[in-house]
């Protein structure tokens, strides 16, 4: 990934679909001086996405899209905004691979299992099942292929006996704001 030349910052989109609390924690890092992205956009696939309250908060745009036909003004949108790197965020639709293409290695995504362990949904429901003893969060990158991009940072979580779904998201969830921040320093540096 390109290095970062003097305090220009690389403008980024986040895209979720709920409550955002990735994004809001990304908005705040992205703040610091030492953050190599700026928070231009947050496009949602739905107006129900509670994160977009993120965008008034912050003073930052926002694009709600239903990403069934609307690939070619999401990727104006982007053009418009100058946005060179995307982050989902709890983003419940499937890019197309024509969207990917255009921006090639410049979308990461954060999912809540150790890839390639539980691609897909209910990652924490399959670990509790399958009485995993580890558990945790990838940020990779984003291909055609469902949660199968190359890997950018990893953390692990110890799943305690007493754990169920509610109090092993939150755990999860606690370790993704720690990672996302750190997968972007580790990309632009
Ligand atoms: C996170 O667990 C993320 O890994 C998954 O969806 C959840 C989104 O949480 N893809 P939030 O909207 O960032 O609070």
């Amino acid at each position: 990934m390109e290095k970062l030349t003097g305090l220009k910052k690389i403008k980024t989109a986040i895209f979720i679909s709920g409550t955002g609390s990735n994004l809001n924690n990304i908005i705040k890092f992205s703040k610091q001086k030492k953050s190599p992205i700026s928070i231009d956009l947050i496009v949602s696939n739905t107006l129900d996405a509670k994160g977009l309250k993120y965008a008034e908060q912050f003073h930052i745009k926002k694009k709600i899209f239903n990403f069934k036909n609307d690939e070619k003004k999401i990727l104006l949108s982007l053009k418009k905004e100058k946005i060179k790197f995307i982050c989902l965020a709890g983003f419940m639709k499937i890019l197309s691979k024509e969207f990917i293409k255009k921006f090639n290695k410049k979308i990461i995504n954060i999912h809540p299992s150790l890839l390639p362990k539980y691609k897909g949904l209910n990652t924490h429901s399959r670990a509790i099942k399958n009485k995993d003893k580890l558990t945790g969060c990838t940020v990779h990158y984003v291909t055609a292929s469902l949660d199968s991009g190359k890997i950018i940072l990893q953390k692990k979580v110890k799943i305690a006996a007493k754990d169920n779904l509610t109090s092993l998201a939150k755990k999860v969830l606690t370790l993704e704001h720690k990672l996302y921040p750190a997968a972007i320093m580790k990309i632009f540096n």
